[in-house]
């Protein structure tokens, strides 16, 4: 019998989703893990959280026009009611500040709560893109420490700040590619991207207009140089490559990969995302590389997820610096990092810029942070960050591969994510088992079936914010769960079965999203 329910609210959990465990609740709640309906089933029109007076004259008549005709259809809450939802909202919720966050290429490590300090003072958090530039002094003089550093860290000559992601920087490089082409007068048209690229490569590549022709890769995870130098010719305006690589290994052969792209006449993109692997360790500069966009929001722990706020500098080699977008920051043959505009853009030289990327400087938010990050740990801290984030991977690794199985494991060590595959679970076993499996045990899946060039990939990325201990917990359920799929426990096709939704059909998620609502016959 169900309880007492006025108001006539539905849980959207419904006892189907309890029936398999035989308990239901008249809520939808279970213990303290809330249900929560959408505000729009739980207010009304007519509810309002305050009381608002009436207005003592009628609007002006140059108002009137504007005057709405009829009342927005918003939900009212009270005020508790809406605290309530948004709070049991948020505990539905899954972040790192609840628990490691495991999923590979994405670094999901911890902010730390000094970043958060600095970037709410004043002369950074209430700063105005327009506003005189000898009120905002401090504020560019971050901005230019922070070039400084990157520049210091990749061995380049320049860094563009103003893209606002990963992808965005990639688009940032690519475009001072072709813009260094179209100012040798040379018409280049394919860019080659290795098979277990990034996705974001090969669509950035196809945004900038390029044609792009994928480079196979060896058995050992890595590009195969021979298979690219057959690719090149006088067409290819460059590479794109990842480094550290989507399977988590080192490219090798970078330094030969870059010096025969040059032999005929391109240019070197590096996907930087990875550069918490080799941060302090490995100057890509030196490696040949001529653009690389670096995720603050992942490298220098800024927060990453939701969707926002992300920022992706993209540093430049001498070659490629001339054509960086304004405002560009680069060093000049004083050794000091200046920033340029339009207005000084002719002081410095610096008059073959594409353009823009964005209409002001880029992400303050996320530029105070990553400094802040950086200023923190010093150089040799930095250098450390890389060391531990290897660390930890190749424990994971070395925990579960007797377990599951590690397609490069043999090969030696691996750099900052540990890659498995589910090629030796008994069939009907996938890695979507394991994954779901995790999320009973308490924790945030690691990114799975990708790298694509992996059947069933799962990349573990623990990041070296993990301790030992944090850690030992992961590999315990991860090996837990990894037992459970061996030993053919049905029960694992059912999971998650403690979480607030259990399996959903991803698919139909994806390619059908219900993002409006529109009441009772909504969905
Ligand atoms: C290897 C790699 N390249 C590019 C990107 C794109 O970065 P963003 O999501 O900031 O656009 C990511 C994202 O995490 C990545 O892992």
């Amino acid at each position: 019998m169900s309880a007492p329910n006025p108001s006539g609210w539905q849980p959207t959990m419904g006892d189907a989703d309890y029936a398999d465990e035989g308990f239901v609740t008249a809520s939808g709640d279970r213990g303290l893990l809330l249900e929560e309906a959408l505000s729009f089933e739980i207010g009304s029109a007519e509810k309002c959280g305050v009381d608002l007076i009436e207005p003592e004259h009628e609007p002006a008549d140059a108002l009137a026009p504007f005057l709405r005709k009829h009342a927005p259809d918003l939900p009212g809450l009270t005020e508790p009611e809406a605290v309530r939802h948004y709070s049991r909202l948020s505990r539905l919720n899954y972040g790192i500040d609840l628990g490691p966050f495991p999923l590979g290429s994405c670094t999901m490590k911890h902010n730390p709560r000094l970043n958060e300090k600095v970037a709410r003072l004043p002369g950074f958090a209430d700063v105005h893109p327009l506003q005189p530039t000898a009120t905002v002094r401090g504020a560019l003089e971050a901005m230019q420490e922070l070039a400084h550093w990157l520049i210091e860290l990749t061995g380049m000559a320049g860094v563009a700040l103003s893209p606002k992601a990963g992808a965005h920087g990639e688009l940032c490089g690519l475009l001072c590619i072709k813009a260094a082409h179209d100012d040798a007068g040379e018409m280049r048209d394919v860019i080659l991207v290795p098979e277990s690229a990034h996705g974001t490569n090969p669509a950035t590549a196809a945004f900038a207009g390029y044609k792009v022709e994928s480079i196979p890769a060896t058995a050992d995870g890595r590009v195969d140089l021979a298979a690219l130098k057959e690719k090149l010719g006088p067409h290819v305006a460059g590479v794109m490559i990842t480094n550290p690589n989507t399977c988590g290994l080192f490219e090798r052969d970078m330094k030969a990969i870059s010096d025969a792209v040059h032999a005929v006449g391109g240019y070197v993109y590096c996907d930087g995302a990875n550069f918490n692997a080799i941060v302090g360790k490995v100057r890509p500069g030196d490696l040949g590389v001529d653009a690389m966009h670096i995720n603050l929001h992942k490298t220098f722990s800024t927060p990453h997820g939701g969707g926002g706020p992300g920022s992706g500098p993209v540093v430049l080699s001498e070659a490629l610096c001339p054509y960086g977008p304004l405002p560009f920051t680069e060093r000049t043959d004083d050794g000091l990092v200046h920033l340029v505009e339009e207005d000084n853009a002719d002081e410095f030289g610096h008059t073959k810029a594409f353009g823009r990327m964005t209409a002001f400087h880029g992400q303050m938010g996320m530029f105070t942070r990553a400094l802040t990050y950086m200023l923190s740990h010093g150089a040799d801290g930095l250098k450390q960050v890389a060391e531990d984030a290897v660390l930890n991977a190749n424990y994971v690794l070395r925990q579960c591969e007797d377990l599951l199985e590690a397609p490069f494991g043999k090969a030696g060590p691996c750099m900052h994510e540990a890659l498995f595959s589910d090629t030796n679970l008994p069939e009907g076993y996938s890695t979507l088992d394991i994954a779901k499996g995790l999320i009973d045990e308490g924790f945030h899946p690691m990114t799975v079936y990708f790298p694509l060039v992996v059947k069933g990939a799962m990349l573990v990325e623990p990041t070296e914010t993990e301790s030992r201990i944090g850690l030992d917990r992961f590999i315990a359920s991860l090996r837990h769960v990894a037992t459970r799929a061996l030993n053919g426990d049905e029960s694992l096709h059912a999971a998650p079965v403690l979480a607030p939704r259990r399996r959903l059909d991803e698919t139909l998620a994806a390619r059908k999203p219900v993002l409006v609502w529109k009441g009772e016959d909504s969905g």
